[in-house]
């Protein structure tokens, strides 16, 4: 039996990607920019049996002392991005395998679990294919897993997903490696609930919000301003872009058909004391994704005040501090 493990962040996206223009190659309306975290991640255990039979999956929650069967929808997606990968390598030949999936932070509750996971698949499934690839490439096999966002998991660092113009070139690269910026980010767990409504699924009502066409447009501006404040280091203009662009994506999330609130009575109040906190002096910015809870970034010398301010919290259930971190690697080989 063979075996590899790999090791593949989550990520946190200063300007998101909402809204699919292609949904079967997975390609978004517009370019995204992101940070690997190094705290919030998953590891795929691939085990590879010659008996082609055997197709399984195993998730071990956050916390959880167990791995469970997993049978549902999530079996199926990993099936089907079997085949993909299979297409995508040009491979004909078909094996056996068991993956047991960990988590070191809740899933499907807003910090990109299934970037994690099927960023750490591509590079998984690929390497028992015994195919080199290049990142490039690799970045596009897990675009094409469904998670667009898992493209963003593959580069080091900081990560800019380029929209491009067919599927060959919609792919994420490392737009500066991890020691560039030593930004932080918090991610406050109101909630470990599961979502509702996967991201998957509200991707392709975005259209169907009539605010959509003013974020595009707002977009074209917006990307080419955090760029030059992330050069810059201009933590000021990148803190107030990035909470823009969080804010947007989830007016579209509202105002889309039907319409999709991810935020609870506690992500609002969370976010007013991010908004105090800043007027008493302290630089801290809000994201949110797909779900309840909230990412706060910062810079590393303010981390311990605001972490001290936000764990005494009453809604705060526990806090992940999180630096920028590499992107997808094998961690283990056995032959
Ligand atoms: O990659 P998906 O299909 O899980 O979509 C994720 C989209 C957001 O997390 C909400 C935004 C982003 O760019 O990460």
């Amino acid at each position: 039996m063979k075996k590899i493990i790999v090791k593949s962040p989550a990520n946190i996206a200063f300007i998101k990607y909402w809204g699919q223009r292609d949904s079967k190659l997975i390609l978004p309306y517009n370019d995204s920019f992101s940070m690997n975290l190094s705290d919030c991640y998953t590891l795929v255990n691939l085990e590879i049996y010659e008996n082609k039979n055997i197709k399984q999956l195993y998730i071990k929650d956050y916390q959880s002392e167990n791995y469970k069967n997993s049978k549902d929808e999530s079996l199926n997606k990993v099936l089907k991005f079997f085949q993909t990968t299979k297409k995508f390598l040009s491979k004909d030949e078909e094996f056996g395998f068991k993956i047991f999936s960990s988590n070191s932070f809740p899933k499907k509750a807003g910090i990109a679990s299934s970037a994690s996971f099927f960023s750490g698949l591509a590079m998984a499934f690929t390497r028992a294919f015994n195919k080199k690839i290049s990142p490039k490439k690799l970045s596009i096999l897990a675009r094409l897993s469904g998670s667009g966002s898992a493209c963003r998991s593959i580069p080091d660092g900081f990560c800019w997903w380029s929209k491009g113009t067919k599927s060959d070139d919609s792919f994420a690269f490392s737009l500066a490696p991890l020691s560039y910026w030593n930004l932080c980010d918090l991610v406050l767990i109101l909630s470990t609930a599961e979502k509702k409504v996967s991201s998957s699924d509200g991707h392709q009502k975005a259209v169907t919000s009539s605010f959509f066409k003013y974020r595009l447009l707002e977009l074209n501006k917006r990307l080419k301003e955090i760029k030059n404040a992330f050069l810059k280091k201009d933590f000021t203009k990148f803190g107030k872009l990035l909470e823009e662009d969080a804010l947007s994506m989830h007016m579209t999330m509202m105002t889309q058909s039907p319409p999709l609130y991810y935020w609870s009575g506690k992500t609002i109040e969370t976010i007013k004391k991010v908004i105090n906190l800043r007027k008493s002096g302290l630089e801290v910015y809000f994201t949110i994704d797909a779900g309840e809870n909230i990412h706060l970034i910062c810079q590393e010398n303010d981390k311990g005040k605001i972490y001290d301010y936000f764990i005494r919290q009453p809604e705060v259930i526990k806090i992940i501090k999180n630096k920028p971190a590499d992107g997808t690697r094998i961690i283990q080989l056995i032959n």
